[in-house]
């Protein structure tokens, strides 16, 4: 399966904070925003990304994830020229996803629980229509809505209604089998000059492809796309980490775990970064688990159980 961030976007809706820069690439917490889909992906175990950005933001993204051989995986880029919505990136990666089933990430999508690489690593060898996950929130009409039967078959999907008939937004990450980009290629633009998400959703739904999936009791999502979300989403990391007293969401971590690299090769690359209280706490977690191998959960939910990972202050 390959993977897709889709990282472009005008960045209308934080603007000016990302006047300088785009918004998938602002701080969450301590690292870029994209470092969060990218866990996600690769939490799933695809390791053939496509990254695509605005033209401005291209070499910017290119200098914060290089090639992907620090983490392991392959990263490509492209550039969505003109804003055609979120269904345009399986049309700009169609040579990309070669036929092969996809997963397409939004660049401001958070996911982290327990049970989440379980639920991935299953979505990743999905390839019968299409698969998408419902999250319960207070305020449906933001998003993609759901609605669903008894039996989870779906009774309706619609774009940011006005008048939700169910409180499951559909969350920005995306299975698909290899008709994604062919799919795409039929829609019509939406009145916002579009080719929206929840269209290519709904002809799948049509086609009786349409799969959804509810996440599991406490995952956390966050579409981290408003000032508040933002600053929540941060002081969610943040929190967390200090909580189980490790680091959550790293895709150094992932990569070590997943066997996409080796303690050499992670070595190298904490090597090549100064030393700060991130590589640190990286370099203490994987200590730890190399000393305790039974604490890790798994690799995106690193608890380390009793542990506290000194600060710095402490040493
Ligand atoms: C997009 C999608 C929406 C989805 C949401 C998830 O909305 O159009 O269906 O629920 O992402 O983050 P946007 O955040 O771009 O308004």
């Amino acid at each position: 399966m390959k993977g897709i961030i889709l990282a472009a976007g005008a960045g209308t809706r934080l603007s000016p904070a990302t006047l300088p820069i785009s918004k998938i690439l602002l701080p969450v917490y301590d690292r870029p925003m994209i470092y969060y889909p990218l866990c996600t992906l690769m939490t799933a175990g695809i390791r053939d990304i496509l990254v695509i950005t605005n033209e401005s933001d291209l070499e910017n993204f290119r200098r914060t994830l290089g090639d992907g051989s620090q983490f392991g995986i392959h990263i490509e880029y492209d550039v969505q020229h003109v804003q055609r919505g979120i269904a345009d990136a399986l049309i700009i990666g169609e040579r990309f996803i070669g036929g092969d089933s996809v997963c397409l990430v939004l660049g401001d999508n958070i996911f982290y629980g327990p049970g989440l690489e379980q639920l991935l690593r299953k979505a990743a060898s999905f390839d019968g229509g299409a698969l998408v996950f419902g999250y319960r929130v207070p305020d449906p009409e933001r998003f993609g809505v759901v609605a669903f039967d008894g039996d989870m078959n779906v009774t309706s999907l619609e774009e940011k209604p006005e008048e939700p008939e169910s409180d499951y937004a559909v969350v920005g990450l995306y299975f698909y089998d290899g008709r994604a980009s062919e799919m795409a290629e039929r829609l019509t633009p939406s009145a916002r000059g579009e080719l929206e998400i929840t269209d290519l959703n709904r002809l799948y739904l049509q086609e009786g492809d349409l799969h959804v999936e509810i996440f599991p009791e406490g995952t956390k999502w966050i579409d981290a796309g408003t000032f508040d979300s933002l600053l929540m989403s941060s002081t969610f990391v943040c929190e967390e980490e200090r909580r189980i007293g490790g680091k959550i969401l790293c895709p150094e971590i992932i990569a070590y775990m997943s066997d996409f690299i080796s303690r050499e090769e992670l070595e190298a690359w904490l090597g090549r970064n100064k030393v700060n209280d991130y590589f640190r706490a990286i370099r203490d977690v994987i200590r730890l688990f190399l000393v305790f191998p039974l604490v890790g959960l798994d690799s995106s939910y690193l608890t380390i159980v009793n542990f506290e990972v000194p600060s710095a202050a402490s040493r």
